[in-house]
């Protein structure tokens, strides 16, 4: 495995009370494979993600649980060794590219930060030579003007390409992506979906994606995580989730994407009956 979190427990604390966001998650990730979490607003997904990159703040606290990567627990190692791992195996890439692109710099200026930061080794024109290769590699037309550019000047495919381009700069081991094309219209979706894939077949990265879009799990999933209200409720193949779902709030889910046929058109989550409290079945963790 390439990570596994174990028994995470994260929270927030606001006065008396104590908000479990993460409570009691565990999942694995094995090498070379894409592991969607799936789960409506608020169920604990980006938390469990910032948990993983070391980016929880206060009010919130990991709690307890164990993050191994490659062997190592990430909440026990030390701090040196962690900031390592964390921006060279393991890299992000979030919902809203504006908010994680600065305005004020050009695309090959950032992307060349990262290596600064992470490949120091390399020289000015040899960290070129890679900006460009990984403006090519997520398909950005012009990558010689483009490196040039500053973001507000590119669409918003192209800008979340360009934080692709900046998360695999690195060559992670593991990539994160939180909702990275709920943003996007249809078209680049698709495309920014099918770019990730073929990172994935030609560098064996990991991927941990995280999305409402049930469409979207069955487009990329080998394994799927379903969150609700902090906990794990289900885990399965995402073969074997779609056929045989087994726990009731993941068929409920499964109820809620659109057939061929009927009039309902709603792939998002939040058609989930409220006045159910699905913790209340046991859970169906294969
Ligand atoms: N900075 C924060 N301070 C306090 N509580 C927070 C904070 N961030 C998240 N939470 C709480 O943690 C819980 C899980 O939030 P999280 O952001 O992980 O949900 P999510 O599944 O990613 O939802 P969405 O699909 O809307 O992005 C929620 O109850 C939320 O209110
Ligand atoms: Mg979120």
């Amino acid at each position: 495995m390439l990570l596994s979190v174990k028994n995470l427990v994260t929270c927030f604390y606001a006065d008396e009370h104590v908000n479990r966001a993460v409570n009691d998650v565990s999942f694995s990730i094995p090498e070379g494979k894409t592991v969607c979490i799936v789960g409506e607003s608020g169920s604990g997904k980006s938390i469990t993600s910032l948990s993983i990159m070391g980016l929880i703040e206060r009010p919130g606290k990991i709690e307890s649980g164990e993050i191994i990567f490659n062997g190592i627990d990430l909440l026990k190692a030390d701090k040196k060794h962690i900031h390592s791992i964390r921006g060279n195996e393991i890299a992000m890439i979030f919902q809203e590219p504006m908010s994680s692109l600065n305005p004020s710099y050009t695309v090959g200026y950032q992307i060349d930060e990262v290596l600064k930061l992470h490949q120091s080794h390399l020289s000015k024109k040899e960290r070129y030579a890679k900006v460009i290769d990984a403006l090519k590699l997520v398909g950005m037309p012009y990558p010689e003007e483009k490196y040039n550019e500053y973001p507000f000047k590119l669409s918003g495919g192209q800008r979340q390409r360009v934080m692709i381009a900046m998360a695999m700069a690195c060559e992670p081991k593991l990539l994160i992506a939180d909702e990275p094309t709920t943003a996007l219209d249809v078209t680049i979706q698709a495309q920014v979906l099918e770019l990730m894939a073929k990172l994935q077949r030609e560098k064996g990265t990991s991927i941990l994606f995280i999305t409402h879009d049930l469409g979207v799990v069955a487009g990329i999933a080998d394994e799927v995580v379903v969150m609700y209200r902090g906990h794990v409720v289900e885990k399965a193949s995402a073969k074997e989730l779609f056929t045989n779902p087994l726990h009731p709030y993941t068929k409920a889910l499964l109820n809620s994407i659109p057939t061929p046929g009927k009039v309902k058109r709603k792939s998002r989550l939040d058609t989930v009956d409220e006045s159910v409290d699905y913790l209340s079945f046991p859970k169906e963790i294969r």
